[in-house]
C-alpha cells in the first residue's frame, strides 16, 4: 500500500486531504508542528475513518527531526501543506514568512532527496497569478505567475513553485505536482473537522463563523464599489471536500516531471452572495458593516477548471449552499 506523507495534515485542507486518503485505501503519516491546528484533529480523523494516522509533532525547520521522519517511514509520496498563510501577518514580518515557507519546503526536499522520495504534491495559491486582469475569463494555468504579488506569502508561493520547477529540471524522475487552489470553504459533512485556526482569522468563511457565534459585533465587507454586480469582490469558493479529492486525482496521475493545475470551481461569489447563503442556511441574518476596500484585494478572481477536467478528471460537484450547510454543522459541533 502506498505510504502519503501530510505535511500540514492537522490543518484545514490537510486534515480533510488525509480522511479521502484513508477513505481511498492509502496509508497515512501526519507531520505537523500545531502552529495554527490541534493534536485532537487526529482524533477526529480517527473517528470518521476508523483509521488513526502516525503523527509526528516535527517542525519543518528542524531538520534532523524531518530526516529522521523520513528515514523511519518509507514514504511513496508527499502532500506538503505545511506553511503560514496570514497574508497581513506575512506583510509585518516577512522573514518570518520566507524561513517557515521556503526554508521549511527545502528542508523537506532535501530529507526527500536523501531518503529517495521522488513524488511531491505541493499547495499553491491563485495568488501566484498576481494582478493579471482576467475580464470574464478565468485563470489558466499556462498564465504568467509571479508579477503584481502584493505580499510575502504569495512571493513564497510563488518562489516555492520556482523551485520546484528547477527540481525537475535537474532530475527527470522527479514529480512535483502544483495545485493551485482558490478559495477553500466548508467542512466535512461529519461536522468533525472544519477550518479551525489559532488567533484572530483572515478569511472570509472563519470570520463569518466568528460572528454567527458572536464572539464579534459584525462582519466588515471590504468595499462595495468594484466593478461587479453588487459592488462586492468576487471569488471561486471551493468546497473543502471537493479541494481534498482534488489530491486524490492528482496523486494518482503523478508522472515525472511537473505538472499544474487549479483547482477550484470555475464560479464566482460575490460577498454579499456569500452573507445571503450563510444567512440561507442557518435561518438568521448575519451583521455587516461595508468598510473601505482592503489593500490588494482583486475584484474578481476565479479559475478556468478545464485542465484539471480533461487531464485529472476532477471535477468540483459541491455548492457554495452544500458548504454552509456543513460549515454549520461543524459551527454547532464546537
Ligand atoms: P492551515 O493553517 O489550517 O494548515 C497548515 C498547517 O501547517 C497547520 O496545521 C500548521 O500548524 C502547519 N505548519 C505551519 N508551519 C509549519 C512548520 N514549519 N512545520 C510543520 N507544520 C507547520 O492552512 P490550510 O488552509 O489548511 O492551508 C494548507 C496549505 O494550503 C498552506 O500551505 C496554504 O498556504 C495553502 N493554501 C491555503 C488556502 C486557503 O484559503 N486555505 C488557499 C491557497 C493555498
Ligand atoms: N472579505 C471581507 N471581509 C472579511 C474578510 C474577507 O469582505 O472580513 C472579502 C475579501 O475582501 C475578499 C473575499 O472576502 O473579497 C475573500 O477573502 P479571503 O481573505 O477569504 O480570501 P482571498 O481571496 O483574499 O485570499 C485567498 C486565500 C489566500 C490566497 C488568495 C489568492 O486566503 O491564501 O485567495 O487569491 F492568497
Amino acid at each position: 500500500m502506498d505510504k502519503i506523507l501530510i505535511t500540514g495534515g492537522t490543518g484545514y485542507i490537510g486534515s480533510h486531504t488525509a480522511v479521502e486518503l484513508i477513505n481511498a485505501g492509502y496509508e497515512v503519516e501526519i507531520l505537523d508542528n500545531l502552529a495554527n491546528s490541534k493534536a485532537s484533529v487526529i482524533d477526529r480523523i480517527f473517528e470518521i475513518t476508523g483509521v488513526r494516522p502516525v503523527f509526528h509533532q516535527v517542525d519543518l525547520l528542524d531538520s534532523s527531526a524531518v530526516l529522521k521522519v523520513f528515514k523511519e517511514g518509507s514514504f511513496s509520496s508527499v502532500i506538503h501543506f505545511a506553511g503560514l498563510k496570514a497574508v497581513a501577518e506575512s506583510v509585518e514580518k516577512p522573514l518570518l514568512y520566507y524561513e517557515n515557507n521556503v526554508g521549511g519546503t527545502l528542508n523537506l526536499l532535501k530529507a526527500m532527496y536523501e531518503t529517495g522520495v521522488s513524488r511531491i504534491v505541493f499547495s499553491s495559491s491563485a495568488t501566484v497569478y498576481g494582478d493579471i486582469p482576467i475580464g470574464g475569463h478565468g485563470f489558466t494555468e499556462d498564465m504568467p505567475t509571479g508579477r503584481g504579488i502584493t505580499n510575502p506569502y504569495g512571493r513564497t508561493k510563488y518562489m516555492i513553485e520556482e523551485i520546484l520547477k528547477d527540481i525537475c529540471i535537474s532530475d527527470p524522475t522527479f514529480s512535483a505536482t502544483i495545485l493551485r487552489y482558490f478559495n477553500p470553504i466548508g467542512a466535512h459533512p461529519s461536522g468533525l473537522i472544519g477550518e479551525d485556526p489559532n488567533g484572530i482569522p483572515n478569511n472570509l468563511m472563519p470570520l463569518v463563523m466568528r460572528v454567527a457565534r458572536k464572539e464579534m459585533p459584525e462582519l466588515s465587507v471590504f468595499g462595495n464599489d468594484y466593478e461587479t454586480p453588487d459592488g462586492t469582490c468576487i471569488r471561486d469558493y471551493i468546497h473543502i471536500v471537493d479541494l481534498a479529492k482534488g489530491h486524490l486525482a492528482a496523486l494518482s496521475h503523478a508522472e515525472p516531471g511537473v505538472a499544474i493545475y487549479n483547482l477550484g470551481t470555475g464560479r464566482g461569489t460575490s460577498v454579499l452572495e456569500m452573507v445571503a447563503a450563510f444567512e440561507k442556511a442557518s435561518g438568521e441574518s448575519l451583521p455587516y458593516r461595508t468598510m473601505p476596500r482592503r489593500a490588494g484585494d482583486l475584484p474578481i478572481v476565479f479559475a478556468d477548471v478545464s485542465k484539471a477536467f480533461s487531464e485529472l478528471g476532477f471535477k468540483a460537484t459541491l455548492s457554495v449552499d452544500d458548504a454552509m450547510r456543513d460549515t454549520l454543522k461543524f459551527l454547532r459541533n464546537q
